[in-house]
Formats: C-alpha cells, structure tokens, sequence
C-alpha cells in the first residue's frame, strides 16, 4: 500500500533506542522500499546538535546495528537528507511550537498534510509532561497524529491506570501505539498464522491432548548499564508482565472473530482474564524468584547482581522468575503453562515448548515403551528461529528400536531473505495505522492483574526465599523445583550461543 507523508518526532532522539534499532529501523524500510516517498525523522533532545552531527550519530548507529550494513554512500545521502535535529527541553511547552513550524515547513513542500508520530523513546517519568505538551501545542489532533511509547507502562497496576487515563485525556486510543518488541518479531508473528492456518493443530491444542506448555526467555547478559531501571524493576516486571505473558496470550488465545486488530487483541485480553489470580498461598507454590551472582563467562569473570553498577548492594531484586499459570477456561483447565525469565544464565533463547500427553495405545512392548518419548512442538523464536515436531520413529536397522527424531522447519533455511527486524515491523505498522501488535489500555492492564498478586507477596511476605544462582548457571538448573515437583523438567535445545559476551 502507499503510505502517506510521515513525519517521525523522536524524543530521547540522542539516546540508546534511537541509535541502536528507530534508525537502523527506518534505513531498512527505506532501502527495501517500504517508506513513504516523504517522509522526515525529526530528532529532539537537550544537547545542541547540528543536523549533521545528528546525522552522523545515526549513521554510526545504522553501521553497527542494522542488518543491511555497512551503509552505501548515496544511499545513505538519500536516506539522510530527511533527518533533522532540533535541540529542545521536553519540560518546556514553548519549544514544542518549533515542531509545529517544522511540520507547517514539510507540509508546505510536500503539498499535503502529513502524519506525525511523535515517538517517546524516553523514560517513563517524561510520558506526562511530553504527552500533555503536545497537547498544548495544537499537535494531537487524532486524524492525524499518533504517539508511541515504550514500556515501563506503569510499575503496577494502580500506575498503569493511571497512565492510561492520563492518556486517554489527550489522545483516542487508536492514536497510542505502546509497542512490546517481541511482537514484532518474525517468529512471534508466525504464531497466530501457524496456529490458524494449519487445520492439523487445532483440534489438538486443549487440555485433552496438551500435558504443559512452557514458555521460557533467558538471557546471557546481566543488567549491562540500566542497574537503576532495574533495580526498580526485576524480571517479573520487566518480561514476565509484558513479553512473556503476551508469547501464552498467542499460544492459549481463541481464534480471533476477525483478523481486525481489535478482534486479535479482544481475544488475547481473554487469556489474561481468565489466568487464575494467586492467593498468597498459591504464590508460594507457584512462583520461584532468584538473584545471580558473580561468575565466569567464557573464562571471564562476571560480577554479580549485587555489585552491578547502579544497582542497591543490598537489593532483594529478582533477576530470574518462574510462575506455574493455570488457565481457568474449557481450553486449557488444568494444563500448566510454566514460564521462566532470567538474566546471566547460560544459554540466551526463547523457547516454547509444547508437551503432547503420551500415547494411551500399548502397542509396543513394555521394554520398547520406555524409549517412547512424548511428542513435543518447540517453537524457537530466538537466536533459531524455528518450530520443531518431536516425533518417534524406528530405527533403520534390523531390530526394533525405537527414538525420538525432530520434523524440522528452520525460517533461514526455507525463506532464504532475513527476516525483518521487531521495529521495522512496529514502525512500519505506527505509518499504516495497524495497532495489531501493539497493546491496548486494557491488555495492559489485565496483564498488571495477573502479576500484582504475585508482586504484592513477594514484597511483602519476608519469608520468600530469593534463591542465588552464579551467573552462567546452566539453564535447566535456575529455579527447577517450580517444575520437577510437578514430574517435568526445563526443556531447552542444545547450547546454541558458543560465544558469550561479558
Ligand atoms: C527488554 C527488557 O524489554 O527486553 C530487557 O527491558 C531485555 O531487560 C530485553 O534484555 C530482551 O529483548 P531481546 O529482544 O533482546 O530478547
């Protein structure tokens, strides 16, 4: 489709965000032809910048970050000529005039009126004040502006109403883009049409057949330099509250009413309401948090969390959580869904797991039963983008035995071309208006509700245990107990990730 004349305003323009995945994002648009004819990124933050040393920030970040490197000098010219920097304080309502001189300026030359997305890639104490002087400058107008921000959407679920509402003050909602990256990514994406495009698995996806699901997202690295974000944060809040309940939302949701986006989301909305909200004593059976400390990676030490830059020495902050959700719904009643998260483990993967029951027919021999493994459906969405079936087969040989062999479909393998990058689907989603992969007030909000239980016990009951794993630990053995009580264990492929990085 064509899409109209953009305009990006990125605040926080200077920062992480921008240099390490906005930039890239859109160079990668426009080389494979995906923008706009006009379109402008407009950076904004308090350093004085020219728009030549802006330029220059981006294209650094574009050489180091995106996949198509390093950038070509014309193309780079071509793409560059539509960046500029304007240096202003968010606080201060009158500079938000100088965007509307420089949209009034772009519409003039473009002869239309275009769309603004004004991007708030900064910290959340900043969504406020930047949303409501947007207002104040006569730039929110809903049929032609759109605002994106990024998470934290709150710290709970009080705060997230409140944002919600502060929001929805100034803007309608199909004006708000909150993006949760993992949506983006291609893997995450091919779930639903995996799902609803094959008639094989449905009948097969519910509490007859399903045993467990797991669902994991680990990582090698630490905390790196957001110690303070962090701290105040934890891996509850940090992945469990947004990524990983979003990944169960694909696996255990109703097929949508319609592929609108508001149908995809409605239905996602209904897991979380029916995820069964803990008491406190079920908290305690059903959550595991933990706190890395130091150790060696790749033969290099590594501090732990205690001793992380900008991070509390005596901080009880988790960096590892495991809940055991139960879904109280016809579909999924009694079929655990474990999900896990955790920084400085030994393997960087997302994984979910899908455990078939096992076969109820006796066909083989008691000693060929035993090598009969369950069936097993692993979507891998990161570093291997892949979806395995575990199968049994017999051995090519003259007597009978019997082994689990995989049906494998590798993305690279059978697509060939990259995938796109999360944000070169989200930003190119904020320009067409599909709020598809991007979270609704109250998505948000029921996700808070599933997790606030879970919070509240663990800050406030003294005697949860925050265990200590050493950084690298080998995933399977980070808070294993959530799971082999229950007679399963972790489940992760082979250690793909030789190169670790400190
Ligand atoms: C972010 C979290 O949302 O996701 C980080 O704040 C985490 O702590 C990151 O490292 C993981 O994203 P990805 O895409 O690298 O798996």
């Amino acid at each position: 489709i064509k899409l109209h004349p953009t305009i990006f305003i990125v605040f926080g323009g200077t920062g992480d965000l921008n240099a390490r995945k906005l930039a890239p994002a859109l160079y990668n648009l426009f080389i494979e032809g995906h923008m706009p004819h006009d379109f402008a990124m407009i950076g904004t933050g308090r350093t004085k910048l020219t728009n030549e040393t802006f330029r220059g920030k981006m294209q650094n970040g574009v050489n180091s970050y995106s996949r198509n490197v390093p950038a070509n000098k014309e193309v780079w010219e071509a793409f560059s000529r539509n960046i500029f920097y304007q240096s202003s304080d968010a606080n201060d309502a009158e500079s938000y005039k100088e965007f509307d001189i420089r949209i009034k300026n772009l519409n003039a030359k473009w002869k239309t009126e275009a769309q603004v997305i004004f991007y708030l890639a900064v910290a959340p104490e900043f969504f406020p004040i930047i949303a409501k002087n947007i207002e104040a400058a006569g730039l929110s107008d809903p049929k032609s502006t759109r605002i994106v921000i990024e998470k934290p959407f709150g710290h709970n679920l009080k705060s997230s109403i409140e944002l919600n509402e502060l929001l929805a003050k100034i803007y309608q909602e199909k004006q708000i883009y909150r993006i949760d990256h993992y949506l983006g990514k291609a893997a995450v994406q091919n779930i639903l049409t995996f799902r609803f495009a094959n008639s094989i698995l449905e009948p097969l996806w519910n509490s007859e057949h399903i045993e467990h699901v797991q669902i994991s997202v680990t990582e090698q690295l630490g905390v790196q330099d957001r110690g303070d974000y962090y701290d105040n944060s934890g891996a509850l809040r940090d992945m469990i509250q947004n990524h990983v309940l979003q990944l169960l939302c694909l696996i255990a949701m109703e097929p949508p009413v319609t592929s609108n986006s508001d149908s995809i989301r409605d239905s996602k909305v209904n897991v979380l309401r029916s995820i069964r909200k803990f008491s406190r004593t079920e908290v305690h059976t059903s959550s595991v948090r933990g706190q890395y400390s130091g150790g060696l990676v790749e033969n290099v030490p590594v501090p732990g969390y205690l001793h992380e830059s900008k991070v509390n020495p005596h901080s009880n902050t988790e960096t590892f959580a495991a809940i055991k959700f139960l879904i109280d719904n016809d579909r999924w009643r009694g079929v655990p869904f474990y999900l896990r998260s955790g920084k400085r483990m030994q393997q960087s993967s997302s994984l979910i797991t899908i455990h078939f029951k096992e076969s109820a027919y006796a066909t083989f021999p008691n000693g060929l039963k035993n090598h009969i493994h369950q069936n097993k459906l692993v979507i891998s969405i990161q570093p291997e983008m892949s979806i395995r079936l575990q199968m049994q087969a017999k051995r090519p040989q003259v007597d009978m035995d019997i082994t689990p062999v995989d049906m494998v479909f590798d993305f690279k393998e059978t697509f060939k071309n990259q995938a796109p990058e999360a944000y070169e689907t989200l930003l190119l989603d904020t320009m067409k208006g599909d709020q598809t992969l991007f979270m609704r007030a109250d998505q948000v909000e029921a996700a808070w509700e599933v997790v606030m239980p879970i919070l509240d016990s663990w800050q406030n009951d003294q005697d949860f245990k925050l265990f200590e794993y050493p950084a690298n630990s080998v995933n399977a053995q980070v808070g294993e107990d959530l799971i082999t009580k229950d007679g399963f264990s972790w489940f992760d492929l082979p250690l793909q990730n030789k190169k670790a990085s400190a």
